[in-house]
């Protein structure tokens, strides 16, 4: 393995954000999507676009269902100087693999503000065709050659975590009835209605037990960030880490905890120096509802099979999806894991305290980025 050579850590600081609303956006192309956020992002942060040095496109589908690939080439051209631009994929992980890219190479030395913007277009196709282009983030000779889809395989997990756990249809309700009610204050979430318990457990069963309303729904939208160690602002990232897990379920000796996400959150904690106690919001990958389970106790948060004590009792100290999470702000996949840090910054603010997570992982967990965002308040 490669050890990096010693040297001086270097504060990334989030100077800029920006984002549209995450729901059908039926008048706006994946262009428009990234021209709106990138605007917003230079306006917040107060610069002038041509000191940004480089921008970091997250996308996954653009090609299958926007016919539009390229993407570094097509954002930088919105910016008057044209800066380097590269896209990067990593599923439904993307955002916060452009994050992690951007804070690599501003630790380099070799730029010192970086915008990075995630965005996908989703509803312009039928559903079935989305449904393709997403399991690309599966492995396709094993999982999808099976049949799986993305619902599919997380209702597998669901099913493997009930029968070890004794989760209940009641129970499981509980997670997206919260994240529902969080977002009614969230302008820019897709759903913004408050959706009790008892119509999620009822709601059209979607890949057994998951219903419609433990699914992330299809979404457009964009979100951008601008980070530099030129420019400094209350908001640093105390840690970017990214790991990875197999690709394929089946290659995997457990269904209820994702490798990937543990890994991630312990790198994370090394680096920043601070403990979970420390953390006041999290804002996590609920693609469906057993996601947000599993990700707790992944994340150190609960122990095994205990992360719904989150909701039947929610922790004072502790906010989790204060936004609606992706099952009520929309999951238009790449735009995820940046629009976390937005929402991140946001609590912050508010409520005066000093670190937040950001939880992002693409597939069913094969890449997983865990981002703390620090408050000097
Ligand atoms: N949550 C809440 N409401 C939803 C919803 C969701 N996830 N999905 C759809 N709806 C609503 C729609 O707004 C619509 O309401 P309306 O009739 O009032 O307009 C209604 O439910 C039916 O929507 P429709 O688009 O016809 O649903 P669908 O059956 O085609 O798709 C899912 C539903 C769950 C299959 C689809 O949202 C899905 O595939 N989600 C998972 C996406 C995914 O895998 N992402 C990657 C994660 S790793």
């Amino acid at each position: 393995m490669y050890n990096p050579p010693e040297r001086m850590p270097q504060d990334i600081f989030l100077i800029g954000a920006g984002q549209t609303r995450f729901c059908e956006q039926w008048d706006m192309s994946l262009r428009d999507l990234i021209e709106a956020s990138v605007t917003a992002a230079i306006t917040d942060a107060k610069l002038s676009a041509i000191d940004i040095d480089m921008v970091i496109v997250a996308n996954m589908i653009g090609d299958a269902v926007a016919d539009q690939a390229h993407l570094g080439a097509l954002a930088a051209s919105l910016l008057p100087h044209r800066p380097p631009a590269l896209r990067v994929e990593a599923a439904c992980a993307s955002g916060s693999v452009a994050v992690h890219t951007a804070c690599s190479l501003l630790r380099s030395g070799d730029v010192g503000t970086v915008l990075v913007v995630g965005a996908e277009k989703m509803t312009d196709v039928p559903n079935e065709v989305v449904s393709r282009a997403l399991m690309g983030a599966s492995d396709a000779e094993k999982d999808a050659a099976a049949g799986l889809t993305f619902p599919g395989i997380f209702g597998l997990v669901a099913q493997r975590y009930q029968h070890d756990y004794d989760l209940t249809r009641e129970q499981l309700s509980l997670v997206s009835a919260q994240h529902h009610q969080h977002a009614v204050t969230n302008p820019n979430a897709q759903f913004q209605k408050a959706i009790p318990a008892e119509m999620i457990s009822e709601s059209p069963l979607v890949a057994d037990p998951l219903r419609l309303l433990d699914c992330s729904p299809i979404s457009d939208g964009a979100a951008a960030c601008i980070l530099s160690v030129k420019h400094r602002s209350p908001f640093r990232i105390a840690a970017s880490q990214l790991s990875t897990d197999t690709l394929s379920l089946a290659d995997r000796p457990t269904l209820t905890s994702f490798s990937a996400t543990k890994e991630a959150a312990q790198k994370a904690f090394r680096e920043a120096d601070i403990t979970r106690d420390d953390i006041s919001h999290i804002e996590l990958h609920d693609c469906f509802s057993i996601a947000a389970l599993i990700s707790l106790e992944d994340l150190g948060f609960a122990e095994p099979g205990n992360g719904i004590s989150f909701y039947e009792q929610p922790d004072p100290n502790l906010t989790i999806n204060q936004s609606g999470g992706l099952k009520a702000c929309g999951h238009p996949v790449a735009a995820t894991g940046v629009k976390q840090l937005i929402d991140l910054r946001r609590e912050l603010r508010a409520s005066g305290e000093q670190f937040g997570l950001a939880h992002n992982f693409g597939g069913a967990g094969a890449t997983c980025c865990v981002h703390l965002l620090e408050h000097a308040a």
